[in-house]
């Protein structure tokens, strides 16, 4: 559980290394995914909160917390969160399944070009849908920013930030 700021480093490390060989993509392990999302994020200029919340977005498929295909990835995720880093950082990274179908039904490119694992997923989470709760969340604009990133995260030739640029978040952002 939550505790001083080092504890929460080490836990966030032990987290995220975790996701080194689990695979929920075709082209790329959790582990890839997770640092590509933050570099995304870094580029973008997105605030230390996004950032932290890109590089956590899919811990849910953690053997640690739910592991591969779990059903509730997002859940788990903000749950595992939202006590070390708090509210907003847990929202965001919940809501990228919430922007993934709220983009698949406003944006008629966007579905075009899913991967085919991310479309099948897409179904499996209901297909596309407009949530009113998320369309009028005050953090929604970001959730729609993580989930590019999150998409633009599956490239095996691209780079990640490295861990500790990640881990030097968590222990600022740690409650
Ligand atoms: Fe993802």
């Amino acid at each position: 559980m939550p505790g001083q700021p080092e504890a929460v480093r080490t836990e966030t490390a032990a987290v995220l290394r975790s996701l080194r060989g689990v695979w929920d993509e075709e082209a790329v392990d959790e582990w890839d995914h997770a640092m590509q999302a933050a570099a995304r994020a870094l580029d973008d200029g997105a605030d230390d909160e996004l950032v932290l919340a890109a590089a956590l977005h899919d811990i849910g498929h953690s053997p640690l917390l739910g592991g591969p295909g779990m059903e509730d990835h997002s859940g788990l995720a903000r749950d595992w969160i939202e006590p070390r880093f708090g509210s907003r950082v847990g929202w965001l990274a919940w809501a990228h399944v919430a922007a993934k179908r709220y983009l698949a039904a406003t944006d008629p490119a966007y579905a075009a070009a899913l991967s085919p694992t991310s479309l099948a997923s897409l179904a499996e989470q209901g297909g596309p849908r407009i949530d009113p709760e998320f369309a009028g969340h005050p953090w929604c604009r970001d959730a729609l920013r993580l989930r590019r990133y999150d998409d633009a995260a599956k490239d095996p030739g691209a780079a990640g930030v490295p861990l500790a640029v990640v881990l030097d978040l968590a222990e600022k952002l740690a409650r």
